[in-house]
């Protein structure tokens, strides 16, 4: 079978410019799936010269011939979803195409306040999640006691979920010697006024997406969050409660596992993390804050100043076992501009051995020795670059680096944020 679909996968922590590819892909697209995540995602993107941050909506949403798909893997925060879709519509994007997964489960306001009261209960073991509710909902869709999509529209049922939930959480919150109980009549209410809203979305969009690449539509799938975030395969336990991997992708859009046939690893030119947990190339220099500033790394959807390390190529080869990664997009290149002195981690070495992954045990990380390449950097601005060959040496050096030791073709590198500072190298699709 010859199928149009394609996986656009975070290889790192996060925040790798998903949002932008994805955008800049799903101009020859006819759907575009998130399917897993929540609106801990921040999704960049430009879009006439204005910066859009998309949490919840697909990245495919600027589109009007684009259907933008909240898969069922999804958990969406009803109230979060409304004022995103508000504030298209403030900007003139009226018309586009959205479907929700009638099976995709909901995100409560008490969530929120139960991923916040989490954390501070962790106190310096906190993992430093976006509280955005997205492990409680998780955690209450593995517990068989969410409350899904289709569920909001069956009043009866509705009633008795909400009311059982919240002698639970509230329980919850006594335990946790928190002043604040949560009232049913008024966040009933909300959610009554919410669904309307969202009602002519709801969809069977398993059934819809299946068909859409039965006819060899052109499906994107967008992923939130990066490989090491993932709940198995991540620095458990600094991830996040869903999967971001190419293998979830069937799981949480409801399709065949081989209905997709090329997966795009988005890669940074260096790397970044946000949250707490092991980071082996971090650096905390004055290299560190030169490419914060000039890479805008503070968090989309927290405003945290993201923590900075050089290039790792064991993560992008470990994110290439995990997903089967056939081609890399390389972004944010400019960033590195100026530097006298880039840095690339080759291997990791546990005993002399080179590993293929980050150790699990904090007494085996701690003994971790990490193999660099130092290479030169280069001074010119790239942001207006066409080509590969418009690249300076050393620029076109440091991709080179990269590609060899990712051991995967780089398809794409990204000179800035906008669209048209995307330079194909290879054709995608
Ligand atoms: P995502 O979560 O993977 O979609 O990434 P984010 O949007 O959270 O973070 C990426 C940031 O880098 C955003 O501010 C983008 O606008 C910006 N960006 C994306 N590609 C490039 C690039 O090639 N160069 C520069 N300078 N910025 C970029
Ligand atoms: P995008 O899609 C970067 C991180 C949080 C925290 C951990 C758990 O924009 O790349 P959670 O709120 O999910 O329970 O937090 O995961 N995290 C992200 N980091 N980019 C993201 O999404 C993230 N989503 C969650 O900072 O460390
Ligand atoms: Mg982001």
């Amino acid at each position: 079978m010859n199928l149009n679909s394609l996986a656009i996968i975070g290889t790192q922590w996060g925040d790798e410019g998903k949002g932008k590819i994805t955008n800049f892909l799903a101009r020859k697209a006819d759907f575009v799936v998130r399917y897993q995540g929540g609106n801990n995602a921040g999704h960049s993107i430009i879009v006439n010269n204005k910066k859009f941050s998309l949490h919840l909506l697909p990245s495919g949403i600027f589109y009007k011939n684009v259907t933008n798909v909240l898969a069922n893997g999804v958990v969406v925060d009803l109230f979060g979803l409304i004022d995103e879709l508000e504030k298209l519509k403030q900007n003139n994007f009226n018309d586009f195409k959205l479907i929700i997964s009638d099976r995709a489960h909901v995100v409560f306001p008490y969530h929120k306040e139960i991923d916040g009261l989490l954390e501070k209960a962790k106190a310096k073991d906190s993992i430093g999640t976006t509280k955005q509710g997205i492990g409680p909902a998780y955690t209450d869709k593995a517990s068989r006691i969410g409350i899904r999509i289709i569920d909001l529209f069956d009043d009866k049922y509705l009633k008795q979920r909400l009311q059982e939930n919240i002698i639970l959480k509230n329980a919850l919150l006594k335990t946790l010697k928190i002043d604040y109980e949560i009232n049913f009549t008024s966040l009933y209410a909300k959610i009554i006024e919410a669904r309307a809203k969202i009602k002519d979305y709801v969809k069977d969009t398993a059934k819809i997406v299946y068909d859409a690449i039965n006819l060899n539509k052109r499906v994107l799938f967008e992923g939130a969050q990066g490989v090491l975030l993932c709940l198995d395969h991540g620095t458990y336990p600094f991830v996040t409660s869903s999967s971001p991997t190419a293998s979830s992708i069937p799981l949480n859009v409801g399709i065949p596992c081989n209905y997709i046939n090329e997966v795009l690893g988005i890669v940074k030119a260096y790397t970044t993390r946000v949250g707490n947990g092991v980071f082996l190339t971090e650096i905390n220099d004055q290299i560190a804050s030169k490419i914060r500033i000039k890479g805008n790394e503070f968090g989309t959807t927290t405003g945290r100043a993201r923590r900075i390390g050089w290039f790792d190529a064991t993560l992008i080869r470990y994110a290439k076992r995990i997903n089967g990664i056939t081609k890399i997009s390389i972004t944010l290149l400019d960033v590195l501009s100026g530097l006298d002195q880039v840095k690339i981690a080759i291997n990791y070495r546990l005993d002399g051995k080179i590993i293929d992954s980050i150790p699990l045990l904090a007494k085996n990380l701690a003994r971790v020795e990490i193999e660099y390449l130092t290479l030169k950097g280069w001074k010119e601005d790239i942001s207006n670059v066409k080509s590969f060959d418009q690249l300076p040496l050393n620029a076109k050096q440091y991709l080179k680096t990269i590609e060899k030791y990712s051991e995967i073709k780089i398809a794409q590198f990204s000179v800035g944020p906008k669209a048209e500072q995307t330079i194909e190298v290879l054709k995608i699709w």
